[in-house]
């Protein structure tokens, strides 16, 4: 593909910490990057504030409401950016013809439109939405195909095994890869004691030990989730069968995963745990370019250690490869109830540990059909919300609020 001087990119999720750390990597680099839109749901006074930095040519807010609202904030700092708002806008900002580069860093299922509309339009796309994957695995990797678009990964994980695997790499067998190793750090709760993980908070469950997220995704470490979730990343990403993928704890967060091969070589990326490192290297692939990340002191950090998850304390885990190995729509109902449970719990509904109940149980009540496209997709992650707020109901009704572990099965 070839590539203008300047490249023009549309950051989805500006205002988000995936969001704020590309931008710091674009600002290192005004002459190789121009922002040409950016995109946020509702936190208008930061979204004016980096309108005002980057001047970007379009951006966008969900509602008509806010996009007033940003109109006044620019029109009164003479900023010309034209405001957009909702679906519609996203995808008209993430398919523009004078887009090179598409950073799709919206969280949740939100996302999948815009990175849906960026990869049909053949752009350059830094995927750090996971649950646009996660939820239409098979429709995205078809559009993906057909568009000839470049998807480069920004989870630290997926953009480690990226850098350990030879590129372009259609079959782990030809390159004669015999594992994937996906390293995670085991969350915030890797050493609790399990009796006392129903009463922790959403602050506590926010608290990472190695990396600042948004309080989704966090969440989603603490439960390990965000583990399962980038497994079937994983499995779509590099044509992978959950055979060929094991979780390896790493609670230093250094080494961000690792490739195994035939011949006994075990590839690993390591780096300090700042996203801006697997950005930057997508940003510029194949080149590379500074991203503001210092350089690992191993002497410093003098040890790694490594454990097996225990998937009885996570039991997302386990829900996350039955769901990429019943396929269809398992991953999108998976997906669908975990954001509902999650955001229950960061609203202080539910226990900690009924997340993953809340899950398996809309799991074990979905219909599972084949993704045949998007409206199927959609309807799936609707149906399943709906159970999911069914089953957040029947925990209500019994009484159960946060703080005590239902057991909905037996309700
Ligand atoms: N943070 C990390 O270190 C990290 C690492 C790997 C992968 N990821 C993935 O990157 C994605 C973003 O994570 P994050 O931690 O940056 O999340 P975040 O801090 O919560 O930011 C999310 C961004 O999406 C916007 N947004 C939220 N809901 C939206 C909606 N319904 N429609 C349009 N825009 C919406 C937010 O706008 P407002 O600010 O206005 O709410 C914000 O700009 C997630 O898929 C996550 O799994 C994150």
């Amino acid at each position: 593909m070839q590539f203008p001087a300047v490249q023009q990119v549309c950051v989805l999720g500006s205002t988000g910490s995936i969001g704020v750390s590309t931008l710091d990597v674009l600002a290192r680099h005004p002459e190789q990057y121009s922002v040409y839109a950016l995109t946020a749901r509702e936190r208008v006074a930061e979204l004016a504030q980096q309108c005002r930095r980057f001047t970007p040519r379009y951006a966008v807010v969900l509602d008509e409401g806010r996009a007033a609202e940003l109109r006044r904030e620019l029109s009164e700092s003479g900023v010309a950016t034209e405001v957009l708002c909702g679906v519609a806008g996203l995808c008209q900002v993430a398919s523009d013809a004078r887009v090179d580069v598409v950073m799709a860093a919206i969280v949740g299922a939100a996302g999948l439109r815009p990175t849906l509309a960026a990869v049909k339009a053949g752009k350059k796309v830094l995927l750090a939405n996971k649950e646009s994957l996660v939820m239409a695995g098979p429709l995205f990797m078809a559009a993906l195909t057909e568009s000839g678009a470049q998807l480069l990964p920004i989870d630290s994980e997926h953009n480690a095994i990226f850098q350990c695997l030879p590129y372009p790499c259609d079959s782990l067998e030809a390159a004669g890869v015999e594992k994937i190793l996906l390293t995670g750090s085991g969350g915030p709760f890797r050493n609790r004691e399990v009796e006392e993980l129903e009463n922790v908070t959403p602050d506590e469950a926010c608290a990472h030990p190695n990396w600042s997220m948004g309080r989704k995704i966090s969440v989603d470490s603490a439960t390990m989730m965000n583990k399962g979730l980038e497994f079937i990343e994983a499995c779509y990403l590099f044509h992978a069968s959950p055979q060929d993928i094991d979780i390896v704890v790493h609670p230093q967060s250094i080494i961000h995963s690792m490739v195994q091969y035939r011949d006994g070589s075990l590839l690993a990326q390591m780096g300090n745990p700042d996203m801006r490192t697997p950005i930057a290297h997508a940003l510029a692939f194949p080149e590379r370019i500074d991203s503001g990340v210092p350089a690992l002191d191993l002497i410093a950090q003098g040890r790694l250690d490594f454990e097996a998850p225990d998937e009885t304390r996570f039991p997302s885990l386990r829900l996350a490869r039955e769901a990429i190995i019943t396929g269809g729509s398992a991953p999108t109902v998976l997906n669908a109830a975990n954001e509902v449970a999650v955001a229950a719990f960061l609203d202080g509904q539910l226990a900690f540990t009924a997340i993953p109940l809340i899950i398996e149980d809309v799991m074990n009540s979905a219909e599972v059909v084949e993704l045949t496209g998007l409206d199927v997709v959609e309807l799936a992650d609707r149906e399943a919300r709906n159970l999911a707020e069914e089953a957040l109901q029947r925990l209500r009704k019994a009484g159960a609020g946060s703080g005590e572990t239902p057991e909905l099965r037996s309700m």
